[in-house]
């Protein structure tokens, strides 16, 4: 049996998901994309959903040793966008056809919880979107308010299954221990449709803790698996080397950009049915045609960017971010040009999280 044949019949258990992010010869590598591709078009089909992405505040009161809109970075320039600039970014996505909004930010309790929920119901009330919160790990109350507003879906990321490097990396709020697997289970219950993600390549993560990632992710029943490369970010304590966790030779993840399309592949193989976008951040360290090569390789989603260009730059949660100088005008011919060239089409309607035996 070929070896894509087999790749599509086998449960990839926690071995060989590691046997494959370590593999590198070209030939396994092309069978690897042709079985994450087939599983993607089989299950979610030629469709790629494009999910508009507002970054409606850069505040944070988190620490997080990756992040450039951490909390102590005093080089970057905070804003906080106003309810009729998000409007008129949602009414631009529809006016797209695009059937989702993803309004993200810092954790920034300057977001009112009411505030919040008043844009969500509006939203709701007044275009067909669907609606993606993705505020960071706000309290179960406000998690409740918002879903209540009629919010769809949360994006929580868990940036890594490794606790030791997670605590070293992410800073608990004091009196607070952060536990995102407890966040999205609440979620769950709550009746939204979670996502999450990690990072690929972080100082101290190894090739064991993201197929542990992997394995993780089939548990958690996701609508949405976001993987992008670690960027570093030179104001922060993982990017000017401040913080580092040491591991033995040879287990460092690299950060590069094909082994995240080994974890996308992988992810694709292990959770037909979830969502997988073609990151931002991917397509930041191979500009040319890094999300069309994510979307080749098990991705189905894209996430262009809505925010108005005065803030775009001072959302710099890593540098040199992708279609920063770009306009939502500008991303959304570039990436209708870019999906037809794969010979793909863009989705049309909300592209929820779509499950076996459902049309
Ligand atoms: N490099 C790549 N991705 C990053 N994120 C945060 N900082 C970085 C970085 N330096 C990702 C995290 C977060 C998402 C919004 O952005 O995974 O959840
Ligand atoms: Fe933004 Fe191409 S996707 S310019």
């Amino acid at each position: 049996m070929a070896q894509r044949d087999r790749l599509l019949d086998q449960r990839l258990e926690r071995t060989d998901l590691l046997a494959w992010l370590r593999e590198d010869d070209p030939a396994r590598l092309a069978e690897l994309w042709a079985a994450a591709d087939e599983t993607r078009r089989r299950n979610v089909g030629d469709e790629v959903h494009l999910r508009g992405l507002i970054e409606i505040s850069n505040f944070c009161v988190r620490a997080c040793g990756y992040c450039g809109l951490r909390a102590g970075n005093r080089e970057v320039e905070r804003y906080r966008m106003s309810a009729d600039e998000i409007f008129a970014c949602a009414h631009e996505a529809e006016a797209y056809g695009w059937g989702t909004v993803v309004m993200q930010s810092g954790e920034d309790y300057g977001l009112k919880t009411e505030w919040i929920a008043g844009i969500v119901r509006r939203i709701k009330a007044e275009t067909g979107l669907a609606v993606t919160l993705s505020l960071g790990e706000r309290p179960d109350e406000d998690l409740a308010v918002w879903r209540e507003a009629g919010a769809d879906r949360y994006l929580l990321r868990f940036e890594t299954s490794d606790e030791e490097l997670y605590r070293l990396i992410h800073p608990d709020l004091p009196g607070r221990v952060s536990d995102r697997f407890r966040i999205l289970a609440k979620l769950r219950d709550l009746g939204y449709e979670p996502g999450s993600g990690v990072m690929i390549g972080i100082p101290g993560q190894t090739y064991e803790s993201v197929a542990a990632d992997i394995d993780t992710f089939r548990g958690l029943d996701l609508d949405m698996i976001g993987i992008g490369p670690y960027i570093a970010h030179p104001v922060t304590p993982l990017g000017d080397h401040t913080w580092s966790r040491p591991v033995a030779e040879g287990e460092q993840i690299p950060s590069d950009e094909l082994t995240v399309y080994k974890a996308v592949a992988l992810t694709r193989l292990a959770c037909p049915e979830s969502n997988i976008p073609s990151t931002t951040a991917l397509a930041t360290i191979n500009k040319v045609d890094g999300r069309e090569l994510g979307l080749q390789r098990g991705a189905n989603i894209v996430m262009p960017n809505l925010t108005p260009p005065e803030y775009r730059e001072k959302y710099e949660i890593y540098p040199d971010k992708a279609c920063v100088n770009e306009t939502a005008e500008m991303c959304r011919g570039c990436l209708s040009g870019r999906i037809e060239t794969i010979g793909r089409t863009v989705g049309t309607g909300p592209g929820g999280r779509r499950r076996s035996g459902q049309a």
